[in-house]
């Protein structure tokens, strides 16, 4: 039993999908940005108190504890574009949550309960513009790629489960 991995962009449903995931594996669930505000407070405010940088750094230290345990990890959008942690989950079973850019970019605006500093202050090219830039960095550090455009929790976990053999 070792770590599932979720990846994707801000509002690909890595935080919905680790819940159903872990339910039905019967698993820990990590969910990075939340055990990060436990840390460091709400992330925006970190964002411009300390800036993006030293969330980073926090953000790697919690990914290598993360790693150690069998858990669904829920990650933050960002997590692939540091070399540590690229080279942290190189070996592990990583999971890209795909999503249409235009779903992607509904969702961000459709969520009020988080305040996304990557997000916030964009409009919807430029949002689009940033996922654009990390789309390669998601597609190769995946092992498993499933969609989660327009599709329920059940199909999703059912495909992860199916291409995992979990
Ligand atoms: C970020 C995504 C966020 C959070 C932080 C930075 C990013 O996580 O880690 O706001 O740069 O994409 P979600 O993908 O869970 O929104």
């Amino acid at each position: 039993m070792e770590a599932i991995v979720l990846i994707g962009f801000m509002g690909a449903g890595k935080t919905t999908i680790s819940r159903e995931l872990a339910k039905a594996l019967d698993y820990q669930r990590v969910d990075m940005d939340d055990v990060l505000v436990d840390r460091i407070g709400p992330i925006n405010v970190y964002f411009e108190e300390h800036g993006e940088p030293s969330f980073r750094v926090h953000e790697t230290n919690l990914l290598k504890e993360a790693v150690q345990q069998a858990s669904v990890i829920a990650t933050g959008g960002g997590v692939i574009m540091q070399k540590e942690n690229q080279e942290i989950l190189a070996d592990k079973t990583v999971v890209y949550l795909k999503t249409d850019p235009d779903v992607l970019v509904e969702r961000i605006r459709q969520d009020k309960e988080n305040i996304r500093p990557n997000a916030a202050n964009k409009n919807d090219g430029e949002i689009k513009h940033l996922f654009f830039s990390r789309e390669n960095f998601y597609e190769k550090l995946a092992k498993v790629t499933v969609d989660t455009s327009h599709r329920t929790p059940e199909d999703i976990v059912a495909e992860i489960r199916e291409k995992v053999g979990v």
